[in-house]
């Protein structure tokens, strides 16, 4: 079976063709961040816009790519939640006509259940069941995995999700939007042990999130360690590189502690990293260290695949056609879908 994926759930438009024997045909993505850079964050309503003019062109060049046509397309799968509710509907209107147009079927994926499968897109899969950390500008979850669809909510973010901390540090710091990966390269010249930042609710049980006191204490920090005006351009610079290392490993620590109580508590040994903040170079090397070998096995996608991209969304949707997923001509959105509410799929790849 072969599936186009569409993504338009925020500021990123995606599409991709994925075949379940053969893999990735091709993927798309064009990126909005030239048109949201000027406000420091993404637009709602010029998001809606620039996937109307770019989402059309990027199928049929898809298509090209994988030298297809719409006839060879088995169905489609589109992101209808949770995201920007003009930026989904984009998406689904077109999805759902191209579908309607080639008379395939048509099924809306769960963005996050997209970047919970997509580290499955590439060998060495990850086999179920397993738990996975979704770190994305919207959420920070620990899910349990029994299936496709069979997802237990073990812990989540209470105030700001991890991308969102890291977006609203890196403006205090004066990075451009987005900021996370601006942030990411900052703290790489920090100087380790110059700042100690505290590990948000790791001192406690459970495996629910904290995140909007760190960017309190980055605040504070930046605050009294730049209040002398004579401080030199130079040394200014060095300590906001300092305090971006603090906030990364600060965050860093606090997923990996979270995660191996995770894997503690549910007894499993394979831990999954997705979304956009599992592209950090740093996350992914201390959880390697901490958890892969006698704890057990990390998996994470390559850093394209772990922000938003169309080939998680028609994978996703490649695993609910094949189940036998059907959906009535319609085109519901819903900007707060929650992962615990998707209907569980039987058959496995
Ligand atoms: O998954 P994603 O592309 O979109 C959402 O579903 O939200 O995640 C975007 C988030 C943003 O907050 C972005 O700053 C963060 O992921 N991000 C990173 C890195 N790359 C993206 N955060 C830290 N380090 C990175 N390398
Ligand atoms: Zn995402």
């Amino acid at each position: 079976m072969r599936v186009l994926g569409i993504e338009t759930s925020c500021d990123e438009t995606g599409v991709a063709v994925y075949d379940h024997r053969q893999g990735l045909l091709a993927h798309t993505l064009y990126s909005q961040i030239g048109v949201h850079a000027e406000f420091g964050g993404v637009v709602p309503e010029l998001a809606s816009r620039d996937h109307v003019r770019k989402t059309v062109p990027l199928v049929a060049e898809t298509l090209e790519r994988a030298g297809l046509q719409g006839r060879d397309i088995d169905g489609v799968a589109y992101t209808a939640g949770p995201g920007l509710v003009g930026a989904l509907l984009v998406g689904a209107a077109i999805g759902r006509s191209l579908a309607w147009g080639w008379g395939v079927p048509a099924v809306p994926v769960h963005h996050m259940e997209g970047h919970l499968l997509a580290p499955m897109l590439e060998e060495p899969r990850p086999g179920f069941p397993f738990v996975a950390l979704l770190v994305s500008g919207g959420h920070t979850q620990l899910v349990e995995v029994q299936s496709v669809g069979r997802y237990r909510m073990l812990g989540d973010s209470l105030d700001d999700a991890a991308g969102e901390a890291f977006d609203k540090t890196a403006k205090l710091l004066g990075l451009p939007y987005p900021g996370g990966p601006e942030l990411a390269r900052l703290a790489e010249k920090g100087r380790p042990d110059r700042f100690r930042f505290p590990r948000p609710m790791t001192d406690r049980p459970g495996l629910d999130f904290s995140f909007s006191g760190l960017k309190t204490f980055a605040l504070h920090t930046l605050q009294r360690e730049l209040a002398d005006a004579e401080i030199p351009t130079q040394e200014r610079e060095q300590i906001k590189a300092d305090i971006a290392y603090a906030f990364e490993q600060a965050v860093v620590e606090t997923l990996v502690i979270k995660c191996r109580r995770a894997l503690d508590e549910t007894g499993s040994r394979t831990l999954v990293l997705a979304g956009g903040v599992s592209a950090n170079r740093r996350l992914r090397e201390r959880m390697r260290e901490a958890i892969a070998g006698e704890a057990g096995e990390v998996f994470y996608p390559r850093p394209e695949y772990c922000t938003d991209n169309g080939a998680m969304i028609a994978f996703a949707g490649a695993q609910r056609l094949l189940g036998g997923q059907q959906e009535p001509l319609r085109f519901a959105v819903d900007p707060r879908w929650r992962l615990v509410d998707l209907p569980a799929i039987d058959r496995r790849r």
